[in-house]
């Protein structure tokens, strides 16, 4: 285990390719829906006190008033994927427009109905008044399916051969459908479908065929004017339509939120494939090139055949959670797939802040720019090897580290389950940060020293705490880590700004509550706090926790964007075994290379705030360390004393 080093929350543990590109095909726009908010809901029932119905009425019942009213003359269907949700008892209703009896495949609506017989909110892309269609015509009217199949071919460039197809009737989904099965198709998984609908393209609608081709990198859903083989009126690609029913990233802990379903979340530059395809290989369920996420009951070793929720051939990770109930196997899925979800955008992030391949991420198979792959993250739920913790082991470059999920039950008799927590998340992946940048990819034995593995552990809750900062945040927000987790939170003092809130100095580092490696770690967040505030207050708050880019440059634009990035940065230039002095002036060069310095006197005033001024001193190895308060004389100016001496 020379090389192994397993970090916890809590306690420090034991010591323990070429790749093709997806092809991507020309998907023609369609219209989109139209969302109206709560808030217009509850405006709208203001003013008309009983639009919504009365609460005798289901909520069915409810919804179809509510379509009738803003889609006049519309006929609709309903779905039979609507439910109620566990967690907060509103009606999900789904909605296709239907027209002779046929689906109009891209008028929809969603009705969201609260227990109450009120509507929470609804979307609608449903077309209004009478509806410009051909007729239903005679099939000898249309063009075969095999033809329809060749437009597609001929104008998107599927790698398909049809000289042998014929198409074989099929049962009809809807009413007055047509439905066919294509055989003989060469180059699919599974043989395609045809389905006769019409297609709202903006001015009318058409007739088309809906095509289903599973092109195993690709699942299209391609339509087709069923009278103009060339008239390629819309497509899908299935596969890059993954969905998660998940807490958004930036969301701490459900104490912020309901779940929402997130569409497409992986970032296509640093996950250019999606989540769940590494090199030739797709998986369908929670593993992919940044995580292989899985429950781990028995709490043992093997997690390769663990239980993972299967999304299916669309991706569809919507599981049902009731975060109250204390079987906490009643929602495994939705545990598993938030854990692979929060994994995934932190990997995200990270990267797009500059923790690359060649830096020593964590991917399964390296996207062509450097770095071993291999070593994407072992993700357990719900693992049973211990509790009211969680813990990362990570290793060099090329071999998989293991992060490990716990269940808690110190919050009161209440059982909550960790992998909802994403600051405990954050803070266990950024163990594998700080141990890959520090002292090189392939080394990750260099923050085992007290004071460097204290700034380990500060790391994880610096990052945590940046991911969560809400747009009326300010200085004076303080943050309580794993609060809803543990009940009252696990470190001394709160994180905050406020000298009263939080006393921590640089010479509190070794005093009594203050030698273990996640109290010190609090202290070093809490410097890292004042700084990113320091910078929030300078460049402003941008909402997306993900970073966007100055222009032609890799400065992130938000204040906590860029804290975070100068604190990444610093982990690549800190010598193995930093201390806080030179971890401290790492981040000062970091800022430097970035940008010329710019933000020096944020810096300094936040390290100084906190007694890590520039005559800062430590006596020997474990010695006292001497508190100084000062800042560099180009910062003394009265402007930026005041951002050392504010609040
Ligand atoms: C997982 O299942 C596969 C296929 O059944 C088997 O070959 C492999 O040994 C299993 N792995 C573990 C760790 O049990
Ligand atoms: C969720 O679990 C709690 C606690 O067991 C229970 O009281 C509540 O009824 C459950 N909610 C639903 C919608 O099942
Ligand atoms: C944030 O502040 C704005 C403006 O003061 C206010 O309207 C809004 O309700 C606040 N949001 C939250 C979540 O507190
Ligand atoms: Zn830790």
């Amino acid at each position: 285990m020379r090389f192994s080093t397993a970090f916890s929350l809590v306690c420090l543990a034991v010591s323990v390719s070429a790749h093709a590109e997806r092809k991507s095909y020309a998907i023609p726009e369609t219209q989109h829906g139209v969302y109206l908010n709560s808030q217009q809901h509850e405006r709208a029932r203001r003013l008309r006190p009983r639009a919504d119905g009365d609460a005798a009425s289901g909520p069915e019942e409810i919804a179809l008033q509510h379509l009738k009213e803003i889609a006049p003359g519309a006929e609709v269907r309903l779905r039979p994927d609507q439910y109620t949700d566990e967690d907060t008892g509103v009606w999900h209703g789904y909605y296709t427009q239907t027209l002779n009896g046929l689906d109009i495949e891209n008028a929809q609506a969603n009705v969201n109905v609260n227990k109450d017989g009120t509507i929470l909110s609804s979307g609608s892309s449903l077309l209004k008044g009478k509806v410009d269609a051909p007729p239903i015509v005679k099939r000898a009217d249309l063009i075969d399916p095999i033809e329809a199949l060749k437009g597609a071919i001929a104008k998107l460039g599927y790698p398909l051969n049809v000289e042998n197809a014929e198409a074989v009737p099929e049962q009809s989904l809807t009413g007055n459908g047509q439905a066919y099965v294509l055989v003989g198709v060469e180059g699919v998984q599974e043989e395609p479908r045809a389905d006769l609908v019409y297609y709202a393209t903006g001015t009318g609608v058409k007739i088309a065929w809906r095509l289903e081709t599973d092109l195993d990198e690709s699942y299209m859903i391609t339509y087709i004017n069923a009278k103009d083989a060339a008239d390629v009126v819309g497509a899908i690609d299935y596969v890059s339509d993954a969905q998660y029913n998940v807490y958004p990233f930036g969301f701490n802990d459900p104490t912020d939120g309901e779940r929402v379903l997130v569409t497409d979340p992986a970032n296509s530059k640093t996950s250019p494939n999606g989540w769940h395809t590494a090199g030739d290989v797709t998986y369908t369920d929670t593993r992919g090139n940044n995580g292989w996420a899985q429950e781990n009951w028995d709490g043992g070793s093997d997690f390769e055949n663990n239980t993972r929720p299967d999304g299916g051939k669309g991706l569809d990770f919507d599981f049902p959670c009731n975060i109250s109930s204390q079987d906490s196997r009643s929602y495994t899925d939705a545990a598993i797939t938030q854990l692979f979800y929060t994994s995934n955008m932190f990997h995200d992030l990270l990267e797009l802040l500059g923790f690359t391949e060649a830096a020593g991420n964590f991917e399964e198979v390296n996207t062509g720019s450097g770095g071993i792959g291999g070593d994407a993250v072992q993700l357990n739920a719900q693992d049973g090897s211990g509790f009211n913790n969680a813990n990362f082991l990570t290793r060099p470059d090329g071999i998989r580290p293991r992060m490990r999920m716990y269940l808690w039950n110190t919050a009161g008799s209440i059982l909550r389950d960790g992998d909802f927590d994403a600051l405990i998340v954050i803070h266990e992946y950024t163990h594998g940060l700080s141990n890959r940048l520090t002292g090189g990819p392939s080394t990750t034995s260099c923050l085992t020293t007290l004071e460097a593995g204290g700034m380990g552990e500060g790391w994880g809750d610096f990052f945590g705490n940046a991911i969560r900062v809400k747009p009326n945040d300010t200085r004076s927000t303080d943050y309580v880590l794993a609060g809803w987790t543990n009940g009252k939170g696990i470190r001394t003092y709160p994180y905050s700004t406020s000298l009263l809130t939080n006393p921590t100095l640089y010479s509190t580092v070794g005093t009594t509550g203050f030698t273990a490696v996640h109290s010190i770690g609090s202290i070093w967040a809490t410097m890292l706090n004042e700084i990113m505030w320091n910078l929030e207050e300078k460049h402003g708050y941008q909402r997306d926790a993900m970073p966007t880019f100055k222009q032609g440059s890799s400065i992130p634009v938000g204040g906590r964007q860029l804290a975070m990035k100068l604190v990444l940065e610093g982990m690549k230039l800190q010598p193995c075994r930093p201390t806080f002095l030179s971890a401290r002036d790492a981040i000062v060069d970091a800022d430097k290379a970035l940008t010329g310095g710019e933000n020096e006197c944020e810096i300094w005033a936040g390290f100084a705030k906190r007694g890590l001024g520039i005559n800062a001193a430590a006596e020997g190895v474990t010695g006292l360390r001497i508190d100084d308060f000062t800042v560099p004389e180009q910062c003394k100016s009265n402007r930026k004393r005041g951002v050392l001496f504010r609040a």
